[in-house]
């Protein structure tokens, strides 16, 4: 069958209309001149949701649902649908995160970050930065052993109930009878054209030198053979056999050193889940190595020290939550790794205590500077994230990413898929800014066999009855972690729906650089003045992330939404 990404939609928009319109909250009390107003709707459905960054893969997950499946199998098959419809950041070639809760109780997280390869060293792109500047953000030596098949294929065989190769049959179909392309697609290739055609997915993106034009149909057999490996063989479908000599080869042709036994001895690990309450809500969210969890349950626990939030937009609140996550980077850059290999204070940096004792810092009438805190402060865009919840009330937060959009570049030839560039996400020069201008210290340096350092930051809350109230999370580097716990924050305290705490203005603040980022007109002109007043360093732009969201409707079902900034689709049933 063809999937048409219009058809699609189409069908989904029909069953949509059967369903009750969302209840009304408030509208949020928006700036004036927000590119957004509020009271968007948000999908609704009775029974089950997935929220994504891509439509077709939405309903995959929906498809995968309504057959038996639960959240665990359609999470499962969306990561691999996304794989086909979404290449610029869906992947079989990244890694990421998936954080569960079953209905039953049971939470988990499971950590399939990439590793660095064992002939990885941690200087080894300081000794380049004269030949080769970019070496850890495009071609061979920026990937990090990919995880995101092990992941996927492990989270399915502990928690999934239908046959693996049911869950990946939907995106087989995808990549061997193609999908219909739409302008988001063909804008995203014709933007990454120089990127793609300097290594091999050209041939599959680029025919003829050019993008796929909006309404052609996209077929990917290397793809499909790929994906039909992994349904028979699971794991060793890609990490031994066919595609592993792939990737080993194309490694060696451009100069990569992930070899078959970085390959072999690639395993994710599960983690237990990182919890913490905020207010009357519990977080089920991700530890290391991944920083997400730590940093917003840090971030939180310092603005849960003031018993209501200052009202949303007002110079109080923005300057609360900027001094809150100044301090939660600070820590996230200086302290946090891998697990396997640091001792990481997580316990530490998320009580109430602590949380009080940096809350005391905070001068409500000045903004503090991150160099006066701590020296070792100084010191020290693709990924993509669903949620699905089921009609049993399964939840899966989700996050993967191969780093930039189309990842290092780098495509497998006869496997199809792009290579990840995540080896940029370590303090490959500890001391000076990454990718996200993040600065990061000697506890997420480079050594074999270890995972970089993440934001992602796939989060499930609950509310005081246990009951599953939101499911999300997002991409966009450290802005991953503000723009997550803004819309939390938005729904919680500020009471907004769903579609408003998405579309809200955000800020962002990672402790260094020291600015303080807002969106443009996202702050109302006499709050930016308010607070450089106050000594901040204010300034527009590059303040977002992007969140996709399930949140509970009070008289039940399931709200599904995705960022206005992007494309994306939330569909149930
Ligand atoms: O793991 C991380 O934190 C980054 N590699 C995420 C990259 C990302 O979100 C890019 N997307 N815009």
């Amino acid at each position: 069958m063809i999937l048409g990404r219009l058809t699609i939609l189409a069908i989904a928009v029909g069953a949509l209309a059967t369903c009750r319109p969302p209840l009304a909250r408030d509208n949020a009390p928006f700036p004036p001149a927000w590119r957004f107003s509020p009271g968007r709707g948000a999908a609704y459905a009775a029974n089950a949701m997935v929220s994504s960054n891509d439509s077709i893969a939405s309903l995959v997950g929906v498809e995968v649902l309504r057959r038996g499946g639960n959240a665990v199998d359609a999470a499962v098959a969306v990561g691999f649908a996304l794989a086909v419809t979404y290449p610029e950041a869906g992947n079989l070639g990244g890694g990421g995160y998936m954080v569960i809760r079953m209905a039953d109780g049971r939470t988990a997280a499971l950590d399939y970050r990439e590793r660095a390869p064992l002939a990885a060293t941690r200087d080894m792109y300081a000794r380049l930065i004269d030949s080769l500047p970019r070496a850890s953000l495009v071609g061979h030596l920026a990937s990090g052993v990919p995880g995101a098949v092990a992941g996927m294929v492990e989270a399915h065989s502990k928690y999934g109930a239908l046959p693996l190769a049911d869950v990946i049959a939907p995106a087989i179909r995808l990549a061997d009878s193609g999908f219909v392309v739409d302008s988001a697609f063909a804008r995203s290739i014709e933007n990454a054209r120089e990127l793609i055609a300097g290594y091999a997915g050209g041939s599959v993106f680029l025919p003829n030198g050019v993008a796929p034009v909006r309404g052609s149909r996209l077929v990917q057999p290397d793809l499909a053979n790929t994906l039909r490996r992994i349904a028979a063989q699971g794991a060793a479908g890609f990490y031994e056999g066919e595609t592993a000599r792939l990737i080993v080869e194309e490694m060696r042709r451009g100069g990569g050193i992930i070899t078959e036994e970085d390959l072999r001895q690639y395993r994710p690990a599960w983690r237990g889940a990182l919890e913490g309450t905020y207010r009357s809500y519990r977080l089920i969210t991700m530890p290391p190595s991944s920083s997400g969890g730590v940093t917003m349950l840090e971030t939180l626990n310092i603005l849960e020290t003031v018993p209501a939030l200052p009202p949303f937009g007002s110079t109080k609140y923005t300057h609360l939550l900027t001094e809150a996550f100044r301090r939660a980077f600070i820590d996230r850059n200086t302290k946090l790794g891998d697990p396997d290999f640091v001792d990481v204070p997580v316990r530490r940096l998320t009580s109430d205590a602590y949380a009080r004792e940096l809350a005391t810092t905070i001068d409500s009438t000045r903004a503090s500077q991150t160099g006066a805190f701590d020296s070792t402060a100084r010191e020290a865009t693709h990924t993509t994230h669903y949620s699905v919840v089921d009609a049993a009330g399964n939840a899966v937060a989700t996050t993967t990413t191969i780093n930039e959009l189309y990842g290092s570049g780098v495509f497998i030839p006869g496997a199809g898929f792009f290579m990840n560039n995540e080896m940029d996400d370590f303090a490959t020069r500890p001391g000076e800014p990454n990718l996200f201008g993040l600065v990061q210290g000697e506890s997420n340096a480079i050594a074999p066999g270890k995972r970089m350092l993440s934001a992602m930051s796939p989060t499930i809350v609950l509310d005081s009855a246990g009951r599953v109230t939101l499911v999300l999370g997002g991409r966009g580097g450290p802005r991953i972690i503000s723009s997550t716990l803004q819309v939390i924050v938005n729904v919680l305290d500020h009471g907004m729906t769903l579609a408003d705490a998405l579309a809200a203005p955000r800020i962002h603040h990672q402790a260094w650089p020291d600015t303080l980022r807002y969106e443009t007109n996202g702050l109302a002109p006499a709050v930016v003045d308010s607070l450089r007043a106050m000594g901040h360093a204010v300034a527009e732009g590059r303040a977002t992330g992007l969140v996709k969201a399930i949140m509970r409707a009070p008289a039940g079902g399931w709200y599904g939404a995705y960022d206005p900034r992007t494309t994306g689709g939330a569909a149930g049933y």
